[in-house]
């Protein structure tokens, strides 16, 4: 089964295709050559994986998902939330993204924070959303060459460790991204139960 994930980002792409696993091909919009670029000007991630899945559903008539995912601070009202990716600047910059972070939390006793993903499956003409979220504590120093963003800097719940310092295979056991990804795959496979044996998630 092939299914198009609307994003650019070969880390999720990479995460993805490890949580789906054979049979599903996963494609990223560059295995489809888009190069519009999609900006993200919704005001929260449901608004931004919607607009992301739709801008390729509607555009090359296939059903498709996105994502969006936030770093939501306890301590910082929510922040950096659906500014993750730009909190330091344009360029989203890990590095600096973090640093800004670990300095606005200078001093907090509140370390507490969660990931958070949510998925948009444009599929049929209707839209579908759900939600992944990991519970932790933001470190006081990233640690950790792992995964991306935030990562070096996020401790899940019931690790000492950070998401940086933890293997893919461990991310992926208790990721924000996995658990969203689970209730999308639960729901495709419920869907093509219920449709017909042979659901094509791509009508190309
Ligand atoms: P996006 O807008 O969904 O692409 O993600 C926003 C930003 O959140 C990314 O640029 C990363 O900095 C961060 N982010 C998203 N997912 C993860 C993750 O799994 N680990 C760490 N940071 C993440």
């Amino acid at each position: 089964m092939k299914i198009i994930f609307a994003t650019s980002n070969p880390n999720k792409i990479k995460e993805v295709r490890h949580l789906l696993g054979a049979p599903s091909e996963i494609l990223g919009l560059s295995d489809i050559n888009w190069s519009d670029p999609i900006e993200e000007t919704e005001p929260d991630l449901e608004g931004n994986a919607m607009l992301k899945a739709l801008a390729v559903s509607n555009k090359l008539e296939v059903d498709c998902f996105a994502e969006d995912t936030g770093l939501e601070i306890n301590f910082l009202q929510g922040r950096p939330g659906v500014k993750s990716a730009r909190y330091a600047g344009e360029n989203n910059d890990a590095v600096k993204n973090m640093a800004r972070v670990l300095e606005e939390m200078e001093g907090s006793d509140d370390r507490s924070a969660q990931f958070r993903t949510i998925i948009a499956l444009s599929m049929d003409g209707a839209l579908h959303l759900f939600e992944g979220i990991v519970r932790g504590r933001i470190a006081h120093n990233p640690a950790g060459e792992g995964g991306f963003g935030y990562d070096p800097i996020f401790i899940p719940e019931g690790f000492d460790r950070s998401f940086g310092e933890l293997s893919a295979e461990d991310k992926s056991k208790i990721s924000h991204r996995a658990r969203a990804m689970e209730k999308l795959v639960l729901f495709i496979e419920a869907y093509a139960k219920c449709k017909s044996p042979e659901l094509q998630l791509s009508r190309k």
